[in-house]
């Protein structure tokens, strides 16, 4: 996820560009950059880091004298962070920024280099610089129209051609854009908090609606050219507000953000329905050679791995451990070179992450990141690196995270079934189809979060607090747990739920709150036996169970009724509940959500 900002009107557009892109910060800040008509010419700043990188090279190259401009704050996903791929991208004609991914840009890339074209940067929006440049005859509309016709992906995009220094072009698809309404000014953002500081009044642009922006004109046409009349909306949200997108915390919005970032995780990675890793790594040869996996994290990425073993244990047979990288670096772990360790990480920093990741490959061991930060030191120091792609996550309790790390590793288990043969590429492409699925179903839990804020209010003075469940399901307890802990400051603990009568049940007494996870059909039997020797010693039950479960309302005090998938697949859905329940318990004692006490977003010290 990027920040785009564009601007023309009277004002010096460089101070406009750089202070909106401060407000978009939280969409992505590994680098940034601003494209100013001056004099004529186009000029470009840009530079890996902050704003505050930035403004410094501004101030020591001469901020840009001219009022039309556009400018980017980068999530990288393709070409990790630096100078040159930065934003804005040019070509001959133009100056370009893009937020979104371009799945067909190494096809394209290939094409404009047999037609002459030198790539500079490895990112696609290089490529839509140059196939705009290769299409431009003099009328931007035309040469932006043939280019979409060919792309594939999401985008929103900002252009300044070269002939035309006192307009701004701009389309999006999948990607945010709205157009900012002056007074002989006029604006383009992802975002409202870009333009929040100078007018209220914007359009929301629809897929492929081609903006032709002027000081004094705004033009919105379709793909033939008509032009097209839009509702004006007026923003009412302060700007603390619209950074949120008019979410309460960051982690809400992130946890919203899920069904976008599992599809955006996902699609770029299936081919005829089919999963598909470019990786020597991830290769049949290589793959058919691993003869055990350790899945290497910390916190929530552990838990993520949790999942990941089960789902490769179970479609694989490959033997598969999950370490947690404190314990992982010091125990002189038995490793060969014939086995594989995936190092998982959000932010790619974590100091026990990367220092178990540097001792795998010290013994020679394969090593294969999942990262969500592009350019981080452990995705740029193992062997193989898998972005995830869910943007920024801002909020110290991660969330879309999660989910897309677990999502990475379901395509990685489809896939070594496949390679190893022992899925079909029929069985393969049901299940892929299967995840396709799953953002619909997300949403419709993300409908009715209000039943979890009720649960939450029911619980929100409990001292302690259990989280049971079997299999899966107590793999997604431990997250539960881990996500009411961190940010409500209560007490919990997650326990396979078969356990509990080996010593635990010893804490269970009158009112004491449990939360049972429920989501396997070959396990819910089990389960409910233990949901009911707690609750006959007095707990208070929260159920939350797949909606397929033939379970009476009577089993439990309270049941929260997940929506039904394949039951491997659950995972992606019953983590939502569990992140709204430990939301709202949060918010209802007044927490600190977004930055809870003691914790901070990436652990990069022991
Ligand atoms: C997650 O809610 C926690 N904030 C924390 O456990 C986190 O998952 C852990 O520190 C690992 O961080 P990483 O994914 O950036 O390596």
């Amino acid at each position: 996820m990027c920040g785009i900002v564009g601007y023309v009107g009277k004002q010096q557009a460089s101070d406009i560009l750089v202070n909106g892109l401060r407000k978009l910060e939280y969409r992505g800040y590994d680098s940034s950059g601003i494209a100013v008509f001056e004099q004529g010419q186009i000029k470009v700043i840009k530079a890996k880091g902050r704003m505050d990188d930035l403004e410094d090279k501004i101030l020591e190259l001469g901020k840009p004298k001219g009022v039309c401009g556009i400018g980017h704050t980068r999530w990288a996903t393709h070409g990790e962070p630096s100078d040159i791929n930065s934003h804005p991208h040019g070509s001959k004609t133009l100056s370009i920024v893009h937020n979104g991914i371009i799945e067909n840009y190494l096809e394209l890339k290939a094409r404009l280099e047999a037609h002459g074209y030198v790539f500079e940067s490895e990112t696609d929006t290089e490529v839509l610089a140059k196939l705009l440049d290769y299409f431009y005859e003099g009328n931007p509309f035309e040469a932006i129209k043939r280019v979409l016709h060919r792309v594939h992906g999401s985008y929103a995009l900002g252009m300044i051609f070269k002939d035309h220094p006192d307009q701004i072009f701009a389309v999006r698809k999948d990607s945010p854009l709205i157009v900012g309404l002056g007074t002989d000014e006029n604006f383009i953002a992802s975002d409202i908090p870009a333009i929040l500081r100078y007018t209220k009044n914007y359009y929301l642009l629809e897929e492929n609606e081609i903006v032709t922006l002027s000081d004094q004109n705004v033009l919105i046409q379709n793909l033939d050219g008509e032009m097209l009349t839009k509702e004006v909306f007026t923003a009412k949200w302060d700007l603390e507000a619209a950074e949120k997108g008019g979410f309460p915390h960051f982690m809400l919005k992130e946890i919203f953000e899920q069904p976008e970032a599992l599809r955006k995780t996902i699609s770029p990675r299936l081919k005829n329905g089919l999963p598909e890793f470019e990786l020597d790594l991830l290769q049949q040869d290589a793959v058919n050679r691993y003869q055990k996996i350790h899945i290497v994290a910390c916190g929530t990425a552990m838990h993520a791995g949790m999942v990941g073993k089960a789902l490769f244990e179970k479609w694989t047979r490959i033997p598969t451990d999950v370490a947690i990288a404190s314990e992982f670096r010091y125990n002189d772990p038995i490793l060969s070179k014939e086995d594989l360790v995936i190092i998982v990480s959000q932010s790619g920093e974590t100091a026990d992450t990367l220092a178990a990741l540097r001792l795998a490959k010290q013994r020679g061991v394969p090593t294969l990141a999942i990262v969500n930060v592009v350019g981080s030191s452990i995705a740029r120091e193992a062997d193989g690196v898998l972005y995830t792609w869910a943007g920024p996550e801002i909020a110290v309790a991660s969330t879309k995270a999660y989910t897309v790390q677990i999502s990475m590793f379901y395509l990685l288990a489809f896939h070594f079934a496949r390679m190893r043969k022992l899925f079909t590429d029929e069985e393969t492409a049901v299940y892929c189809q299967k995840m396709l699925e799953i953002p619909e179903k997300m949403n419709e839990i993300l409908q009715h979060t209000d039943e979890c804020k009720y649960y939450a209010s029911r619980f929100q003075n409990s001292s302690d607090l259990f989280f049971i469940g079997r299999g899966l399901d107590y793999s997604m307890s431990l997250e539960g747990s881990l996500k009411l802990k961190e940010i409500s400051y209560i007490h919990s603990e997650a326990y396979a739920a078969g356990e509990l009568k080996h010593g635990t049940i010893s804490l269970i007494t009158d009112r004491v709150p449990v939360v049972a996870l429920m989501t396997q059909p070959k396990l819910y039997e089990k389960t409910l036996s233990n949901v009911k020797e707690v609750k006959t010693r007095g707990a208070c039950v929260l159920l939350m169970a797949s909606s397929g479960l033939p379970v009476s309302e009577e089993s439990a005090d309270y049941i929260l009724w997940i929506p039904e998938a394949d039951d491997i697949l659950m995972p992606l859905l019953s983590v939502i509940p569990l992140q709204l329940f430990a939301y709202y318990t949060a918010v209802l004692r007044g927490c600190d959500v977004d930055k809870p006490r003691n914790l901070a977003k990436s652990v990069t010290v022991e």
